[in-house]
């Protein structure tokens, strides 16, 4: 049976543009919406811009021009990012708009007339200057507990204690600095403590596949709350001035920004049900979607989900709407151990990442090879994404591709063999249709990415145990060039398999895979088993490796002296050389060299005089050498395979006059040899004993 998905993702504040967590989040739902439509469903992907609330109205004072002006430069801006990651929403729309006005407004008077809506009135500090009250946010003031200075208004940062803003001694406005004075003010309350509604709550977030375990426990936590922890009513009224939809009949009050927030997930979808001529209540209203079987999906951040199980499902169960039928809640991304600040970002703009023509899918597929779904946060680690792109989606992937085509284009003209049904390779690559399907769906994307890369494996030990290379040297013998063209033709197809697997990850590529190989577009998982054509094109190369100078200048770090070129593949593991990163333990092509090449590289013994760890990196240690007359500091990525106790004090083999490179950790002056292959471990050279710092080895 297929399905009928309206999926949202989390609207973002309008008050700045994109930043990374933005882009993870939107990569998470974009895969996930993806491979459904490949499955055939129906999805209708919804985002919008969130532009009400205060500090949306002054940010947009603070650059001189209305919010709505403002607004509409941040609208302006989405597209790059959005058409930039591959992201493929149906809609972008936005809270500020006539439909958002008229949907919430309905939810508003549907809530009073069941009566759970009520006023009373409040008292809060006001800032005289600024003629508005004052949101904790903006209030500062001296702990009541421990009388730090300079506190905000809702906890204090020196003693941890909470407290409501109106406690605070001495408050003032930190927007203008004026001393706060105490108002009072009619609000108005939804009553979400009402045992109607606190029953019916229990109920929802009960309902199995709706919400992740972690998720429904954190729901019941607040649901079950007692005493000053108790489900309290909800305030959803602002005074002006306010940036948001005024409350009908109450001049001067506007809906609190949460409350017109997720009806925009609804204004969008209206907005395009009315475009394409689709039926908006199919997906709203509950009769309705039960009979056409619709479902409505919601991605967000762990950030929100008080907003997301207990507001929005109640407002939406007592007006008449139908309510969510999952909320997938993903954790926060941090950039290598640090965490984010919420306005500003990381130091990783995905802006500049696009500029810097850092390729979109390379970030898609480490974050998708981050993911799970749980609610985790996921660490950005640079070293980490290099070697994941450039060893794994690269050098396994990619790499089966480019080493079948060059064969079938210089001798074959292009013609590949139809695969034998039973040969090995694919059977073994097919029996994981069922198990990926079921990760993709259930958002479990790393498993789904470790899968993939293990069959990946599995179809280069199959190049590598064929020898093609070998094979190729005979070609003038007929069995041994048919099986060459068996192998090849079996290995090409064998990645065409791969590359329906990671197409909802990797859109681009698919495409151009599909293009090359004649493969039906778009692709669907019922076109897995067709086959490949008889015929390929002609060969462009799929992706480029990162290079660490672009990580640089991402990070912003002074740019680093031109890295030697790397040919990317080989059919034969070599020893490598472990340098500043796992990213250069890349399989290399052997050239022939002169003596006098050889002799431009001056390798030395080295006493690893100390070994540290490196706050915050995953694969490296910080090397001090000794090598005779001087002392260099080296970042090896061999964190994995030692433990620094045990290094101090052995000698071993380094790079002594290789270009300085700055790190994001410091200097890396030289590099330390070791050697790798298919199998996992890393093997620091050493020479034999009576060898002394400093010595050059020729
Ligand atoms: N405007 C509200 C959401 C309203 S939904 C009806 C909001 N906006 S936000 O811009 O602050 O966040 C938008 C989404 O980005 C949220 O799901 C949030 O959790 C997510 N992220 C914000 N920072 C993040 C990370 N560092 N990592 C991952 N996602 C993060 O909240
Ligand atoms: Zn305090």
């Amino acid at each position: 049976m297929l399905r009928r998905l309206f999926v949202t993702t989390a609207l973002p504040y309008a008050n700045g543009p994109f930043h990374i967590g933005h882009i993870m989040e939107y990569i998470q739902a974009d895969v996930w919406v993806r491979f459904q439509r490949m499955l055939g469903n129906e999805v209708h992907f919804m985002g919008a811009d969130d532009a009400h609330g205060a500090p949306i109205m002054l940010a947009a004072e603070k650059a001189g021009t209305t919010p709505e002006a403002f607004i509409a430069g941040i609208a302006a801006g989405r597209k790059q990012y959005l058409d930039g990651f591959h992201i493929s929403f149906d809609n972008w729309h936005s809270t500020h708009s006539p439909e958002n006005a008229e949907l919430s407004r309905g939810i508003y008077a549907r809530l009073k007339e069941a009566g759970l809506i009520y006023t009373r009135s409040i008292e809060q500090l006001f800032d005289p200057v600024k003629g508005m009250f004052l949101a904790d946010r903006y209030i500062k003031g001296e702990c009541p507990n421990c009388g730090a200075k300079d506190q905000y208004g809702d906890a204090c940062e020196n003693c941890s204690s909470v407290y409501e803003a109106t406690r605070l001694v001495n408050p003032y406005s930190a927007l203008s600095g004026a001393k706060t004075e105490l108002r009072s003010s009619e609000h108005f309350f939804f009553r979400l403590s009402d045992p109607k509604c606190v029953a019916f709550l229990r109920e929802w977030i009960n309902k199995p596949g709706r919400l992740q375990s972690q998720v429904s426990n954190k729901a019941k936590e607040w649901l079950n709350g007692e005493g000053d922890k108790a489900l309290g009513d909800w305030d959803i009224s602002r005074d002006a001035p306010y940036f948001g939809i005024e409350i009908p009949d109450a001049p001067g009050k506007y809906f609190y920004v949460w409350l017109d927030a997720p009806v925009g997930y609804f204004a969008s979808l209206k907005q395009y049900c009315a475009r394409k001529g689709l039926d908006f209540d199919a997906f709203v209203r509950p009769e309705k979607s039960k009979a056409q079987g619709t479902e409505m999906i919601h991605f967000i951040g762990k950030d929100i989900i008080y907003f997301h199980t207990l507001f929005w499902p109640a407002t939406l169960e007592y007006s008449g709407y139908k309510t969510p039928d999952q909320v997938n809640v993903h954790g926060f991304i941090n950039v290598s151990g640090e965490k984010m600040s919420k306005s500003r970002g990381t130091g990783i703009s995905p802006l500049k990442y696009l500029e810097l023509g850092m390729k979109p899918e390379w970030l898609r597929y480490y974050i998708a090879a981050k993911l799970s779904a749980n609610v985790e946060d996921v660490d950005f680690n640079p070293e980490d994404f290099i070697a994941r792109v450039n060893s794994d989606l690269i050098g396994k992937y990619v790499n089966i591709a480019s080493r079948a085509a060059g064969f079938i284009t210089k001798y074959f003209d292009g013609e590949l063999l139809a695969p034998d049904g039973n040969n090995p390779t694919n059977t073994v690559v097919y029996a994981s249709e069922e198990s990926l399907t079921g990760d993709y769906d259930a958002r479990e994307f790393g498993k789904a990415v470790r899968e993939i890369m293990r069959l990946a494996d599995l179809i280069n030990q199959r190049w590598d145990k064929a020898r093609p290379w070998d094979l190729a040297k005979n070609i003038a013998d007929p069995g041994t060039k048919k099986q060459l063209h068996a192998v090849c033709s079996e290995c090409l197809d064998a990645f065409r398999i791969l590359t329906y697997y990671l197409a909802p990850i990797l859109p681009e590529t698919a495409e151009n895979v599909a293009i090359w190989l004649g493969l039906p577009t778009p692709l669907r998982w019922s076109d897995l088993r067709r086959g490949i054509g008889r015929k390929m094109g002609p060969y462009r190369h799929l992706m480029t490796r990162v290079e660490e100078k672009q990580f640089d200048a991402l990070l912003g770090l002074p740019a680093a002296p031109p890295a030697k070129e790397q040919k990317t593949v080989s059919d034969i593991p070599k020893m490598s050389v472990q340098s500043h990163s796992m990213a250069d333990a890349q399989r290399t092509v052997p050239a022939p060299i002169s003596i006098d090449d050889f002799a431009k590289v001056d390798l030395r013994v080295a006493r690893i005089v100390k070994a540290e760890h490196v706050e915050g990196a995953d694969k490296l240690l910080k090397l001090t050498l000794d090598i005779g007359a001087e002392s260099r500091t080296v970042f090896a990525g061999i964190k994995s395979a030692y433990d620094p106790a045990s290094l101090e004090g052995r000698l071993t083999v380094m790079v002594a006059n290789l270009a300085p490179r700055k790190m994001k950790f410091g200097l890396s002056e030289g590099m330390v040899l070791a050697a790798s292959g298919e199998a996992p471990g890393i093997f620091l050279l050493a020479p034999d004993s009576g060898a002394q710092p400093g010595m050059k080895i020729k």
